[in-house]
């Protein structure tokens, strides 16, 4: 009986870690995608397949403001694996480097949030902005197989 209680007791640690992962790897993705949606209406206005809207930009601006610090928090120690996640091991070797990264988005989007005025301003700031996902996900996130 004592033996199976530790079974079961184990079994549900171990299952509860493996929620606590998976969670984790959930979130960062679903908001990776918000930031990703919010990206792309502004990106066909970089094109002009788009009329350029500001207050649209704004939002895109608001989401990725926002959403960058709270990213930090989805990369706990144990969500290296697991899922179906494209995280590579060097984030954790590299923390300060990585979170860094999210800050300067962060910084970036918010010092947007004043400078874009007008179509000319959004052209300026935008590639910079975009420069931030790319160059993160260079070093950090597995490229597409
Ligand atoms: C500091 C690093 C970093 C920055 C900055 C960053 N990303 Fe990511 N992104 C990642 C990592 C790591 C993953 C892989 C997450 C996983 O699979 O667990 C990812 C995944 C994604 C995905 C795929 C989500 C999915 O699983 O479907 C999209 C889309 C994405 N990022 C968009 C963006 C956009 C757009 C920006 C810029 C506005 C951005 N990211 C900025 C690190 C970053």
């Amino acid at each position: 009986m004592l033996r199976f209680a530790a079974v079961v007791t184990a079994f549900a640690v171990g299952a509860t870690a493996v929620y606590a992962q998976s969670t984790a790897i959930d979130q960062r993705q679903k908001l990776m995608k918000s930031i990703g949606g919010a990206m792309k209406e502004t990106g066909g206005m970089m094109k002009g397949a788009i009329p350029f809207d500001l207050p649209k930009v704004q939002a895109a601006l608001k989401v990725l403001a926002e959403s960058a610090p709270k990213a930090k928090d989805l990369f706990p120690d144990d969500s290296k694996e697991g899922g179906d996640t494209k995280a590579l091991p060097i984030i954790w070797e590299q923390k300060v480097d990585f979170n860094g990264r999210f800050d300067k988005l962060a910084a970036d989007a918010t010092a947007a949030m004043g400078s874009v005025t007008d179509e000319a301003s959004f052209k300026i700031a935008w590639p910079k902005i975009g420069g931030n996902c790319g160059g993160c996900h260079k070093v950090y996130q597995k490229p597409d197989k």
